[in-house]
C-alpha cells in the first residue's frame, strides 16, 4: 500500500515537474505540487526502506559536504573548432562536402554554460560528470539531482540500458540577477557572468545550495555504443521523449545559405532568450558521415561553432569616479557618453580596479569601446588609440580614498585597492550599518538608507553598537522622523537581541562571510567566543570555509576596534551562541507541529520560530504530530483529521504562549522519534567509466 503510494508520488512529481521545467506548461498549482511532495517526503521519512536516489525528494539537496570523485569518461569529451568568421564557417562547409558530398547539417545553440556528461543505467540517472580535463572530470551527481529539468528517471520506452547524454548546465539570466543581488547584498564577491556562476554552483559542496540556484540543463548530444539511430536529429527527438530538455531553436539546414540565415537570425534573436548563448553549433546530421569524418586530436570534424561577436560600441569616456563600499574595496566606474548598446542606453561600466585600467591604458577624454558580453554591468575592453586627444596624460590611480583621504592600502593577491579607515569613513560605516540591520541579519524594521546616514551625520551612531545606546528622544525630534517611528525603531533594536547567532555573525559584516558560511560557522563552532579563539587551520575545518575566508575572519577578530565593538553588542544582549541547533529554547523540545493556514507572520516564519524552540516541522497531519496550529482559513479536511487522531489545535496566541512560557501543555507523549526527513545521500557504485580507456572513435 505505502509502497504503492510512493511510487504513485514520485510518477506524478515526475511527470508535473517535467511539465513545469521542461514543457514550461504546468497543468497544477504549486500548492498542489507543494502538497503531493510533502506527502513523499513524509512517507519516505517514515519508511526509509523505500529510500531511492532517485526519487524528486532528492532534487532538494543536502546539506552534507561532497568530496568530488575524479571519474574518467567513456567517451572523452571533447571540444569543438571555433570561429568567428562565415568564410572560416563556408571553408568547413566545403571541406565536409569534399569528403562526403552534400549533405544535411544540424544547427543548434551554442549555450554558455558548462558542460556536464549524464549517464542513464535502465533509465536511471546514475552520474553526472563535469568536462574536467575532457578524459576525466568531477562527479557532480548529487549537484546536477538538484536540477529540476534533469530527468532522475526516463519516461517513455527505447532508450539504451546503458548511454551517456551531454549538454550545458546553464544559469539563466533571472536566476543569475538574483543570486549576484543576493551576494552584492552580502558583501560577496559577485559572479561575471551565468557561465561562471553555473560553474561555481555545479562545484558547491552543499547540494542544496545547488538546488536553491535555478540551474537549467540542456541536452544536445548522445554517446552511447550501441544508439539505435541513423542521425543526430532522430537521437535529439527521442531525447526529448525520453523527457530530457533539448533545445526548440535547431533546424536542419542543407546548405551554406540556410546556415548562414539560421545564424543571422538567432545573433539578433538570442537577446530575448532567457538565458545566455555565445554562438552557434553546426553539426553533421548523419551518423555514418560522422564516422567517416572522425575527429583531430581535440575536436570532431564534423561539427563547429560559430561565435558571436561581443556587442560593442564605442563612446566617450566623460570621467572616472571611484565608489568605496561596505569593506572598503575602491571601485572605478567609468561614466560616459550615454551609448545605445544591445537594447540599452549605457552610462556607466565598471573599471574593475587599477591594473585593469593600467592595461589598458584608459585615460578620460579617451574614445573607449564598451561591451555587453554576459556580464552584468557593462565593461571597458579597449581604446581607440587613433582617437586619443593629443593633450592626453596617462591616468594617475588615487592614493587616497575619494571620501575620507586616508592613503589607500593593496592587500596580497588583491587587486582592488582597499580604504583601511574603517571605523573613520563615512560610506563604510553607513554601509556596515545597513548590513548589520538587513532583514536576514538583525532585521531592524524602521531604518532605511537615509535615517542611518541621518543618524551618522547626526553624531548618533558611528558603528553597530552604538544603535543599542539609542533613545527614543534621541530618534524622535529627528527630520522625517518623529515619536511613533523612534519608538518603533527602538522596539526593533531591543528586539534583535532574540535574532539567532548564525545571523548576528552574518550581520557583522565579516568579509567574504555571506549568510550560508555564517550559518556552517554557527553550527560548527557554536559560540562566537569558538569562532574568536579558532585557529586558521580548526577554521578551515568548518564547511564551505576555505583559507580566503579563514583570514577574512582572523583578520576581523584581531582588530581591537571589532573586538571593542563585540564586547558591547555582547553586553548590550545579542545572541552569541547557538543553543542545541541554534535553538532560542527548548520550550517545544520533543514535539512534533503542522503549521497550516495564515497567521500574523509568514508561515515560514512560524516554522523557524518551531525550530528555535527545539521543535519539530512536519508537512501533514498524521499520527506523528502533537500539535497543529491553525491559522485563518485552514482547511476544515485538516481539522477533522486532527480531532480523529486527538492531536492537539492551536491558534496562533496559544502557540506563541506556549513559546514564552514554555508550559507544559495537556497532550499526549511526545511521538516517538522519526527519521529525518531529507533521506541520506546514497553513494553510486563504482562505475566501469572509472577504469576503461576512453574510446575516441565510438562516439556514436
Ligand atoms: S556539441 C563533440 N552542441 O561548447 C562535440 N556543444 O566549444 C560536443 N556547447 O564543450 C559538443 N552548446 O560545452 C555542442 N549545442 C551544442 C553546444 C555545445 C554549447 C559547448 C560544449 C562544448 C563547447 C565546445
Amino acid at each position: 500500500m505505502i509502497r504503492e503510494r510512493i511510487e504513485e508520488l514520485r510518477r506524478q512529481l515526475d511527470y508535473h515537474n517535467h511539465r513545469y521545467y521542461v514543457e514550461n506548461a504546468p497543468e497544477i498549482s504549486d500548492f498542489e505540487f507543494d502538497a503531493m511532495m510533502h506527502e513523499l517526503q513524509r512517507l519516505e521519512a517514515e519508511h526509509p526502506e523505500y529510500a531511492d536516489p532517485t526519487s524528486p525528494t532528492m532534487r532538494v539537496g543536502s546539506d552534507l559536504c561532497a568530496e568530488f570523485r575524479t571519474v574518467r569518461h567513456r567517451y572523452p569529451m571533447l571540444s569543438l573548432g571555433n570561429t568567428y568568421s562565415t568564410d572560416e564557417l563556408h571553408e568547413f562547409i566545403e571541406r565536409i562536402e569534399r569528403e562526403v558530398g552534400p549533405t544535411d547539417y544540424v544547427c543548434e545553440l551554442k549555450f554558455d554554460g558548462t558542460a556536464i556528461s549524464l549517464t542513464y543505467e535502465h533509465g536511471r540517472l546514475t552520474q553526472a560528470v563535469t568536462r574536467g580535463d575532457g578524459v576525466a572530470g568531477d562527479d557532480v551527481t548529487a549537484n546536477v539531482r538538484t536540477i529540476r529539468s534533469v530527468p532522475l528517471r526516463l519516461r517513455g520506452e527505447g532508450w539504451p540500458e546503458l548511454f551517456e547524454i551531454r549538454g550545458e548546465i546553464l544559469m539563466p539570466y533571472a536566476s543569475f540577477d538574483r543570486l549576484n543581488a543576493e551576494r552584492e547584498a552580502n558583501g560577496e564577491p559577485l559572479f561575471a557572468n551565468p557561465r561562471n556562476a553555473a560553474a561555481g554552483t555545479l562545484k558547491q559542496q552543499a547540494s542544496s545550495v545547488v538546488a536553491r540556484r535555478g540551474l537549467d540543463c540542456t541536452l544536445y548530444q548522445l554517446a552511447g555504443d550501441q544508439l539505435p539511430f541513423t542521425s543526430h536529429w532522430e537521437s535529439l527527438r527521442k531525447a526529448r521523449e525520453w523527457g530530457f530538455k533539448v533545445s526548440e531553436h535547431m533546424r536542419i539546414c542543407h546548405n551554406a545559405a540556410e546556415i548562414d540565415a539560421f545564424i543571422a537570425h538567432w545573433d539578433e534573436a538570442r537577446r530575448s532568450l532567457p538565458f545566455p548563448t555565445d554562438g552557434v553549433v553546426i553539426k553533421v546530421n548523419d551518423f555514418a558521415l560522422r564516422r567517416q569524418l572522425g575527429f583531430t586530436a581535440k575536436a570532431p570534424k564534423w561539427a563547429v561553432a560559430y561565435k558571436f561577436k561581443a556587442e560593442q560600441a564605442l563612446t566617450r569616456l566623460e570621467s572616472v569616479s571611484f565608489q568605496v563600499g561596505r569593506t572598503g574595496a575602491i571601485t572605478p566606474v567609468a561614466n560616459l557618453d550615454p551609448v545605445l548598446l544591445a537594447g540599452t542606453t549605457v552610462r556607466r561600466a565598471t573599471l574593475h580596479n587599477a591594473e585593469q585600467m593600467a592595461l589598458l591604458d584608459i585615460r578620460p577624454g579617451d574614445m573607449v569601446y564598451v561591451e555587453k558580453g554576459g556580464e552584468i554591468i557593462p565593461k571597458i575592453t579597449g581604446v581607440e588609440l587613433a582617437k586619443r586627444p593629443a593633450d592626453s596624460r596617462p591616468f594617475e590611480y588615487i592614493t587616497h580614498c575619494p571620501v575620507c583621504h586616508t592613503p589607500l592600502v593593496r592587500y596580497e593577491g588583491e587587486a582592488k585597492h582597499y580604504c583601511p579607515n574603517q571605523s573613520g569613513c563615512r560610506p563604510q560605516i553607513i554601509g556596515r550599518i545597513l548590513h548589520f540591520i538587513r532583514r536576514k541579519a538583525l532585521d531592524i524594521e524602521g531604518l532605511g538608507e537615509e535615517t542611518v546616514e541621518l543618524l551618522y551625520d547626526n553624531g548618533l551612531v558611528h558603528d553597530i553598537a552604538d544603535l543599542y545606546d539609542l533613545k527614543a528622544e534621541q530618534l524622535a525630534p529627528l527630520p522625517r522622523l518623529g515619536e511613533k517611528s523612534a519608538e518603533n525603531i527602538i522596539r526593533s533594536i531591543r528586539r534583535s537581541t532574540e535574532v539567532p547567532f548564525r545571523r548576528v555573525l552574518f550581520g557583522l559584516g565579516i568579509r567574504f562571510v555571506g549568510e550560508t558560511t555564517a550559518k556552517y560557522l554557527a553550527d560548527h563552532f557554536r559560540s562566537l567566543e569558538a569562532v574568536m579563539q579558532a585557529s586558521r587551520e580548526e577554521l578551515v575545518e568548518a564547511d564551505e570555509v576555505g583559507e580566503k575566508i579563514a583570514d577574512a575572519i582572523l583578520e576581523y577578530f584581531t582588530d581591537a576596534e571589532n573586538r571593542r565593538i563585540i564586547e558591547r553588542l555582547h553586553r548590550a544582549g545579542l545572541q552569541f551562541e547557538a543553543s542545541a541547533r541554534e535553538l532560542a529554547s527548548e520550550a517545544l523540545a520533543g514535539r512534533s507541529f503542522v503549521v497550516s493556514g495564515r497567521f500574523s507572520r509568514s508561515r515560514e516564519e512560524m516554522k523557524e520560530l518551531i525550530e528555535q524552540h527545539g521543535g519539530r516541522n512536519l508537512s501533514a497531519v498524521s499520527g506523528n504530530v502533537d500539535f497543529l496550529v491553525a491559522g485563518e482559513k485552514m482547511g476544515p479536511e485538516k481539522r477533522k483529521k486532527a480531532e480523529k487522531l486527538g492531536i492537539r489545535i492551536l491558534s496562533e496566541e496559544e502557540f506563541l504562549r506556549m513559546l514564552e512560557t514554555g508550559a507544559e501543555p495537556q497532550v499526549k507523549a511526545p511521538a516517538a522519534e522519526v527519521p529525518s526527513a531529507a533521506p541520506a545521500q546514497q553513494t553510486i557504485g563504482e562505475s566501469a567509466a572509472d577504469t576503461s580507456e576512453p574510446r575516441q572513435g565510438e562516439l556514436f
